[in-house]
């Protein structure tokens, strides 16, 4: 079907809903709450940390016949990336007949809810997790709930509730059949729209009177040309980091392209020696590709946020944002990654250590965009480790995060590359702990080698996450603890 301008349509429990006129930057949450009137889904923090407004969000699956759902946190999902796909509030979990889902009965009778403001969205990223996971383990349900924040009840009824019902299945699973042919009928086209005279028209989902517009192409021929046309526009990928500009620094962006629906975007491909993650490849997929290869990496995502952020935030995103304190990039950066930037037909590849120029400057050009982000996987005898440190085990920022590659031969490292945040204006190698490092056996590294090549290469400088002393000092801590692994239980 084609597309509505200024109708932002998704199914809800057996119905297509069209939202007309709304704003660009309205958020789902507002859009639930304002609007539909499903005032279960709460607003918290409004910035993805406290899981309130967590819901589900569906699209059609690979073989276009079921539902894919990830969890979200809704108060920072801007309502038009949700054209062409569905939602499930807590409201959708209702029986026919009125009766509670097995989560929702098993946490009522495990008193895991008191004053009742978190419920929703516990119950919410409870019923996520068993749509895919018919015997979650204990760590897996305390990892779906590590964005959900409960402030009176105390998470170990809450945990037991989810054992209890996950120990009889049945009803678990959402009934979205009435679901299926709808999403169907408002899927996106993925043939771009062509004018007479032979251009691209990519038509936009909302376009206000002043002429702003979010458009959501669904090609990657549509993203380059919009680009080209309007440099200003402002990218939106998972939405973590631009959602909260737009609640909390009221960030009004001219034109908004939302890439999700982009098929090459959200493609992963592998040679023998790397693999190519298109941009809008979710955290949580990277982090299942990963795994085996590369566990300290992995390690690291599963830290990054929570799933409610994992599911949709991307790679490109936490890059292009260049935080100082990003987590992804000192992985990559030690991993030797380079991005694929495109722009029009032309496409270059900068190696992710080339890519910045300042804090928060890169070297992308207008219309220019990250494509792909380019991992080369392990060779022989390279080690790889890498840590963050952070207060909060999980959904924190991190304080620093360290990661290190190297090759062991003959008892000595070479090919090393240290990369970190939280040290410098942005995430950085650091070639003086490389010299210090290359050549050498590991036990032949002293402490003192590592505190003299940071003290050559940065700028003391205390932080609100912590003070220069103490970065410094895991910094050097966590180098020796990476190449000589006896230290590490003894630092830990
Ligand atoms: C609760 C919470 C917890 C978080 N925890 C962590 C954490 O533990 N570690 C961490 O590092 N970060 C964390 N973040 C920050 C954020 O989640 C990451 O930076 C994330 O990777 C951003 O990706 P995104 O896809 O959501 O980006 P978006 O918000 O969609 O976009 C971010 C920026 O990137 C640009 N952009 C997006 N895609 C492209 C592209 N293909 N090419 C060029 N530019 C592009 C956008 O225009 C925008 O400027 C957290 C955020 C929240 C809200
Ligand atoms: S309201 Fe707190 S995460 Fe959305
Ligand atoms: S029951 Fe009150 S915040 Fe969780």
């Amino acid at each position: 079907m084609s597309q509505v301008t200024n109708t932002v349509r998704f199914v809800l429990d057996g119905h297509i809903v069209e939202a007309q006129g709304e704003r660009r930057t309205t958020t789902l949450l507002d859009y639930l709450r304002e609007q539909l009137h499903r005032t279960g889904t709460k607003e918290g923090c409004a910035e993805g940390d406290c899981g309130a407004c967590v819901v589900m969000v569906g699209e059609l699956n690979a073989s276009g016949k079921g539902i894919d759902y990830v969890p979200v946190n809704s108060c920072i999902q801007l309502l038009p990336s949700l054209d062409g796909k569905s939602v499930k509030t807590v409201e959708s979990l209702k029986g026919t007949d009125g009766q509670l889902h097995p989560i929702q009965e098993a946490m009522v009778s495990c008193h895991g809810s008191q004053c009742g403001f978190c419920t929703p969205g516990i119950v919410m990223s409870l019923v996520n997790l068993v749509q895919t996971n018919d015997k979650p383990t204990r760590a897996d349900i305390t990892n779906s709930l590590s964005g959900n924040l409960c402030r009176c009840t105390g998470y170990q009824p809450i945990v037991k509730a989810a054992q209890s019902a996950c120990a009889q299945p049945a009803g678990l699973k959402l009934d979205d059949a009435a679901d299926v042919p709808l999403l169907q009928q408002i899927a996106r086209s993925a043939k771009p729209t062509v004018g007479l005279d032979g251009q691209l028209i990519v038509q936009p989902v909302v376009r206000t009177r002043k002429g702003n517009e979010f458009v959501s192409p669904a090609t990657l021929a549509e993203v380059c040309d919009y680009l080209i046309k309007h440099p200003e526009t402002t990218l939106l990928a998972g939405s973590t980091e631009l959602g909260l500009q737009v609640n909390k620094q009221f960030v009004r962006p001219e034109h908004i392209m939302y890439l999700g629906h982009v098929r090459e975007l959200r493609t992963t491909t592998q040679t023998p020696q790397a693999w190519r993650l298109g941009a809008m490849v979710s955290l949580e997929a990277v982090m299942a590709t990963l795994r085996e290869a590369y566990p300290d990496f992995a390690e690291v995502l599963r830290r990054f946020g929570s799933p409610p952020i994992r599911s949709t935030a991307t790679l490109a995103g936490n890059i292009a944002n260049g935080s100082p304190i990003g987590d992804s990039m000192p992985c990559l950066m030690a991993l030797g990654a380079t991005l694929v930037l495109r722009k029009g037909e032309r496409t270059r590849e900068v190696p992710l250590d080339e890519f910045y120029v300042g804090q928060k400057k890169n070297v992308m050009q207008p219309s220019e965009f990250i494509e792909a982000v380019v991992l080369p996987k392990p060779k022989a005898g390279q080690v790889f480790r890498a840590h963050k440190v952070s207060k909060r085990f999980e959904q924190d920022i991190s304080a620093t995060c360290i990661a290190v590659s190297y090759t062991l031969k003959d008892g000595r490292m070479s090919s090393v590359r240290v990369a970190l945040n939280g040290l410098a204006p942005w995430p950085c190698r650091v070639p003086h702990i490389e010299s210090a490092l290359e050549g050498r056996s590991p036990d032949q590294v002293l402490a003192s080698h590592i505190d003299d090549a940071i003290a050559a290469t940065f700028k003391p400088r205390d932080g609100l996450r912590a003070t220069w002393a103490y970065r410094s000092l895991v910094t050097r801590n966590l180098v020796l603890s990476f190449i000589q692994p006896h230290l590490e239980e003894s630092l830990s």
